[in-house]
């Protein structure tokens, strides 16, 4: 057997020993390191700085996260550990608001801990989280070989953000689809949105496809649409945060230009996301919270401030796609095409596959 590939060997996020270990995705990709969580608390602050990030593996982080929160309540009120539990899953919950997996994956444990009998909850609710884990892997997998048979042999694929093993469980959604293409009729490049400001596809994933030895591509947010114009690329795949009842999806700032440039072209436009990122209590996208982060996240690169001083930013770190630009959402019970309410509502009453 040859050497594990990377969504093998690095995990973003680990349950290591009674801590919560994540691999810090702001130093990648020059700085492999790894922050250790110990508390409840440590992972929603890791989670607002974005220690961690992507969807579903802030719903895994979450998990853990409620691991640690029971467990220093079961320490410090063994007869009343779920009361004492609050605050801190309370704190979880608040770390960052637009990814729906979060509460999806609290929504989870709390069903769990509601469960559970006499005795220490913390083998329990640690088994649960473990099982939400490789649950997320799985749908990976089954999104990766869904979307791979949608897409032509040696394709050339656009992306936005970063969507593989770091923003998952393990694999990746969009990402995912990439692994799985290239595994199969192989891939002639993929082309990465640097993904401004945070360069989520500048770093993380043109180091996911180069340290797996496939093709990729950097380019400016900005050039994207004149990439499309040329006529070669044959479809973009994005994830998703949040996917309201009616198909209208949140993903990484940009992502809504490049669905319009993308149907401007006739290049099909894919979303690639999990059961769990879809949000039946939202209606449309205009109930989605979309996150708002500091404006120096813009007017500084790498600590370095580049605008004028009395400059101000927008820095909305999410935008909505209206589902009618969307030409289908991949998930692992199935592939909806052109998405809408009552599409949504089928799938989701479908049966979970075995
Ligand atoms: O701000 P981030 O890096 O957490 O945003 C991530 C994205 O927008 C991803 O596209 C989304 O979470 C899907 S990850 C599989």
């Amino acid at each position: 057997m040859g050497d594990p590939v990377l969504y093998d060997k690095v995990r973003a996020v680990e349950w290591c020993d009674g801590t919560v270990r994540l691999l810090d995705q702001r130093v990648l990709p020059g700085t492999l390191r790894y922050e250790e969580c110990r508390t409840a608390p440590e992972v929603a602050a890791a989670i607002t700085a974005m220690v961690v990030r992507g969807a579903p593996a802030i719903g895994v982080t979450a998990a853990y996260g409620a691991v640690l929160a029971v467990s220093a309540a079961y320490a410090r009120a063994p007869s009343d550990w779920r009361a004492a539990s609050r605050v801190d899953l309370a704190t979880l919950r608040a770390s960052r608001p637009t990814a729906v997996n979060l509460a999806w994956a609290l929504n989870v444990m709390d069903g769990v801990m509601a469960t559970v009998g006499a005795g220490s909850p913390v083998p329990q609710v640690l088994a649960a989280a473990r099982r939400l884990h490789d649950e997320d892997i799985a749908a990976n997998r089954r999104m990766g070989a869904l979307g791979a048979a949608l897409l032509p042999p040696k394709a050339r694929l656009l992306t936005h953000c970063n969507t593989g093993a770091l923003a998952t469980g393990g694999y990746g959604t969009a990402l995912g689809v990439v692994r799985a293409a290239a595994a199969t009729g192989g891939i002639a490049m993929v082309y990465a949105d640097e993904t401004r400001p945070w360069l989520q596809g500048a770093r993380l994933t043109a180091w996911e496809l180069v340290e797996e030895g496939l093709p990729v591509t950097v380019l400016a947010d900005g050039a994207a649409a004149a990439l499309l114009r040329l006529g070669d690329i044959a479809a973009v795949l994005v994830g998703a945060d949040r996917i309201a009842a009616n198909g209208d999806t949140a993903n990484k700032i940009g992502t809504y230009g490049l669905a319009v440039s993308a149907r401007h072209h006739g290049v099909p436009f894919y979303v690639v996301a999990p059961i769990s990122t879809i949000d039946p209590a939202t209606a449309d996208g205009g109930g989605i919270p979309i996150e708002e982060r500091a404006e120096s996240e813009v007017l500084h690169c790498q600590g370095v401030a580049h605008s004028p001083a009395l400059a101000r930013a927008w820095n909305p770190v999410f935008d909505v796609t209206p589902a009618s630009l969307i030409t289908a959402l991949i998930t692992e019970r199935g592939v909806v095409q052109r998405p809408d309410a009552e599409g949504i509502a089928r799938l989701l009453a479908s049966p979970i596959p075995v």
